[in-house]
């Protein structure tokens, strides 16, 4: 379980092989280093002070911040190497990561995730890895270095109480051990909790208006708090464990340096020990204390990078449901898309299309109507792909849209949908969003011919606007407009539309449908709405209910049938 996770991030760390060498000698030479700063004060002393040496005492004075210099600066070369190598590899992960975000399909964000999880994903978890990798590489050169440098002066001092250690220090790393299972798990439910909260944060905050218009502040609070305080406790109950072990290998430490002195004193008493060498070892043995430590200090910090890399891991290895095949072909169109024996559900056993035939030729209106919920916009996402139909096909000039490429299938079509999406960004970069290398003259006349131009001109920064979050710092007709012309800049063989005015106003509607039929005389549209009075000169109308393609044919057609259609048509003229 492990060496994946650690297979996976070496694959990101021998980007820096050369680094990690040279901070891998810093971290040996600082521990050599540091461990001959103490080996030489007490022989130097010894002499200074036994031969009233003033030319050593001098050097002395010289030769320890020296020392400290070289230290400090291969201190400081690896721990900024070691941050570095750590940033770096954060910094591809989430590349990594949204990179594969932005290629997945769509039913991913619609029913597998949410914009918070990943967010906490991105954010909260990289900064684990990071750590992760930031501090481990010290403790595991230098302290583990320092540790056998230690026991091999044990062994020099005294191979018998060496052996001696050496069974009781096992004894004093043990609690990393039975921790680690413990750790991992509360390190989870931290995480977890904290996607929880960053996702109830993003949610809340997009949904400032509806909580404001139904007076739920305390609630959305009250929402809060509680997720807030879970990770308050999950935090809690991790911490506990996270500190717990350092004391208690303190604790077996003491234990065995006790035993030590017992045994070893008792030596010195029965003259088999000299003092000194007696001192020298528990001086050294003493000094296991600090490396000791700082392995139970990383433990933490460790397990809780493991958890979080197999968050990341989860995201990457989610496969999209819509691939597409290797050589694919370059979608065109210029006689007919066809839906034939289309059959379609988004949840097991809940069919929402079900054996859709429809033809749409090149240049043709042509309209889906039909109630609510009865499978309107399931005909888009399929045509664009953003969903594989379960059964039937769908062409275009005869070849199944599977064998293209979906950057060229979605190419073909500009759509607009009910809720258009503008970033907050300038009102240029919202109309070239699609064609980032549109001129302004195409600029103006897409804008003109969305009858846009003149409200933009008139701004006091035009095209330099910027729109606020979604767009909410304009209305509704004029996102629909900005919309119309950002999808005409793509240039698109096929326009759709899905409900582009059902969000409107009257007035807005109006300005709105009379862009969309300046489109019908040179496009081929296909209109997704639910008011008929919208398709009467249409080429053709399917009717659409409950998944199933009920009638077809022209307004006029349709109206001699009697049938669904002429009862919703009907229904409308009484409401309007
Ligand atoms: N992503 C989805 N996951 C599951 N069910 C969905 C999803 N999108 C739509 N549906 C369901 O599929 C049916 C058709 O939806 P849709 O095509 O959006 O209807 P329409 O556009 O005609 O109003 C509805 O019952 C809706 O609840
Ligand atoms: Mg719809």
């Amino acid at each position: 379980m492990y060496m994946n996770k650690i297979k996976f991030l070496f694959s990101y760390l021998r980007h820096h092989k050369t680094k990690f060498l040279i901070s891998f000698f810093c971290m040996l030479f600082t521990g050599g280093l540091t461990s001959l700063s103490r080996w030489l004060v007490k022989p130097i002393v010894d002499k200074v002070f036994y031969y009233k040496d003033m030319k050593m005492l001098v050097g002395i004075v010289i030769l320890i911040p020296v020392l400290y210099l070289i230290i400090g600066v291969l201190v400081y070369i690896k721990n900024y190497i070691n941050v570095y190598i750590a940033n770096d590899t954060v910094r591809r992960l989430r590349e990594d990561v949204f990179k594969h975000l932005q290629h997945i399909s769509i039913d991913y964000f619609v029913l597998k995730s949410t914009t918070g999880h990943t967010l906490a994903k991105l954010t909260n978890d990289t900064n684990n890895i990071f750590q992760m990798v930031a501090k481990t590489p010290s403790v595991l050169v230098t302290d583990i270095v320092t540790m056998v440098g230690l026991i091999i002066v044990l062994f020099y001092l005294s191979v018998k109480f060496a052996v001696l250690s050496l069974i009781i220090l096992p004894i004093a790393l043990f609690p990393v051990n039975i921790f680690t299972k413990k750790l991992r798990y509360y390190s989870r439910k931290t995480q977890s909790e904290i996607s929880n909260l960053y996702n109830n944060l993003q949610e809340s905050i997009s949904a400032i208006f509806i909580t404001q218009i139904f007076n739920q502040q305390e609630n959305e609070i009250k929402k809060f708090q509680n997720f807030n305080n879970k990770v308050f406790v999950a935090i809690k109950k991790f911490a506990r464990i996270e500190f717990l072990s350092s004391p208690i290998m303190e604790f077996i430490g003491a234990v065995g340096v006790a035993i030590v002195i017992l045994i070893g004193g008792r030596d010195v008493i029965l003259g088999k020990w000299t003092p000194g060498a007696f001192f020298a070892f528990l001086a050294t043995v003493l000094s296991f204390y600090q490396p000791i430590k700082k392995i139970a200090e990383i433990n933490p910090i460790l397990q809780q990078g493991f958890v979080s890399l197999e968050r990341l891991i989860e995201i990457l290895q989610q496969k999209s449901s819509v691939i597409e095949i290797s050589n694919p072909l370059e979608a065109k169109f210029n006689h007919k898309i066809v839906f034939q024996n289309v059959s379609f559900s988004y949840k097991k056993d809940v069919p929402v299309l079900k054996n859709i035939n429809l033809e749409i030729s090149k240049g043709q209106k042509v309209a889906i109507v039909g109630p609510s919920g009865a499978g309107k916009s399931t005909i888009l996402n399929l045509l664009l792909r953003f969903y594989d139909v379960d059964e039937g096909k769908i062409l275009i000039d005869d070849v199944d849209i599977k064998n293209f490429s979906l950057k060229s299938l979605r190419k073909l079509f500009g759509v607009v949908v009910q809720d258009t999406f503008l970033f907050n960004d300038t009102i240029w970069n919202n109309l070239t969003y699609g064609n980032k290398n549109a001129t302004l003259q195409e600029v103006v006349e897409v804008t003109k011919f969305a009858d846009i131009y003149d409200f933009i001109n008139n701004l006091p920064q035009r095209f330099d606007t910027v729109v606020g979050e979604r767009g909410y710092s304009l209305s509704g007709g004029e996102r629909q407009r900005i919309a119309i012309a950002r999808a005409l800049l793509t240039n698109p063989e096929i326009f759709i539309f899905d409900e582009p005015t059902s969000a409107l106003d009257a007035e807005s509607e109006s300005v709105v449908l009379k862009t969309m039929k300046k489109l019908y005389q040179n496009k081929t549209v296909i209109l997704i709405t639910h008011r008929l009075n919208l398709v009467v000169d249409f080429d053709c109308i399917y009717v659409l209910c409950n998944g199933e393609i009920v009638e077809q044919g022209n307004h006029y057609q349709l109206m001699s049938n009697n049938g669904l259609y002429t009862s919703l048509f009907k229904l409308q003229q009484v409401e309007t």
